[in-house]
């Protein structure tokens, strides 16, 4: 039988710093590793313990993979820390994604704040991949800083692809041109038609609670919301609870959530 808690073997292959507390890390499996965009992985630093992340590449490449680790504590300090070369495991992937096919036709908006673009940026490589798929695509994001933008080098290459970018930064510098302000500010500046429309929101506890309510506001429907939720986990495959919500286990029927399906839980934006 199967050891559903036996991580892959894989190796740090590069890492890039893309900000002062943010890194990305490109992973070599020993085996193909296949996921959805905007399921999760438990990342195991081998003697130290594991912490759950979204892969934030495409999921069309199978041979390597990317998470981008944002320092928090225990575990992602270690992985800061850490060399290339240095080996780690891969248990997963967990959960439910994106449901993309219901994307189809339609315009998909991406709001994302600091890190939350991780698991979104794995979403805009699969949509920007079968574009004639969806009618716009269009990204929303925003830093604290402009330092603290991460893949910073991308954004030019998405616009070209067609992505609409649109960015904000709370505290800009002498050489900022674009938006001041908090990133929901940015949805007054675009338009869509919310009846034709879904967006996916990831970020911190607060930026994904008034950008819910604002997207509510401008007309999105709650079941067009797409929500990428985070708890503690253990587990990660619906057995200890830890990530118990409402009724639902967050590792097993998330972490992509529609609004719909959770605004009624008081702990929503824990
Ligand atoms: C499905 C999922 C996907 C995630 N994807 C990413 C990602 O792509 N990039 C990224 O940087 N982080 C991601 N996280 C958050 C990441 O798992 C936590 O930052 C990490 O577990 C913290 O571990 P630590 O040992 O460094 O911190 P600890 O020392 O355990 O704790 C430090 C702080 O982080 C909080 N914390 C611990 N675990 C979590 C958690 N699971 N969610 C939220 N806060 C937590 C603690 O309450 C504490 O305040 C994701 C979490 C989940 C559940
Ligand atoms: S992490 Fe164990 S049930 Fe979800």
């Amino acid at each position: 039988m199967k050891n559903i808690y036996k991580p892959l073997k894989s190796k740090i292959e590069n890492i890039v710093h893309e900000s002062p507390g943010i890194k990305s890390f490109v992973l070599k499996p020993d085996e193909e590793f296949r996921f959805d965009t905007g399921q999760f992985i438990e990342l195991t630093l081998p003697g130290f313990g594991e912490a759950a992340f979204t892969p934030s590449s495409s999921p069309f490449e199978k041979k390597r993979f990317e998470v981008t680790i944002m320092k928090a504590g225990y575990v992602t300090s270690l992985f800061h820390d850490i060399k290339k070369g240095i080996p780690v495991g891969v248990r997963g992937p967990y959960g439910a994604g994106y449901p993309v096919k219901q994307f189809e036709g339609k315009d998909v908006l991406i709001l994302g704040g600091g890190v939350g673009l991780a698991p979104l940026r794995s979403l805009l490589l699969t949509l920007v991949a079968q574009k004639q798929n969806y009618k716009r695509i269009i990204l929303c994001y925003g830093a604290k800083t402009p330092s603290d933008i991460i893949y910073k080098d991308q954004f030019k290459d998405w616009e070209k692809k067609g992505v609409q970018i649109l960015r904000s930064v709370d505290k800009p510098d002498t050489s900022w041109q674009e938006t001041v302000g908090v990133v929901t500010v940015l949805l007054d500046k675009i338009k869509v038609d919310t009846s034709k429309a879904v967006v996916a929101v990831c970020g911190p506890p607060v930026m994904m609670k008034f950008g819910t309510f604002k997207l509510l506001e401008i007309g999105f429907k709650p079941q067009s919301i797409y929500l990428s939720m985070e708890r503690n986990m253990s587990c990660g495959v619906g057995k200890c609870g830890h990530c118990a919500f409402g009724p639902y286990f967050v590792c097993k029927d998330g972490p992509v959530f529609t609004y719909d399906q959770i605004k009624d839980f008081p702990d929503v934006w824990l």
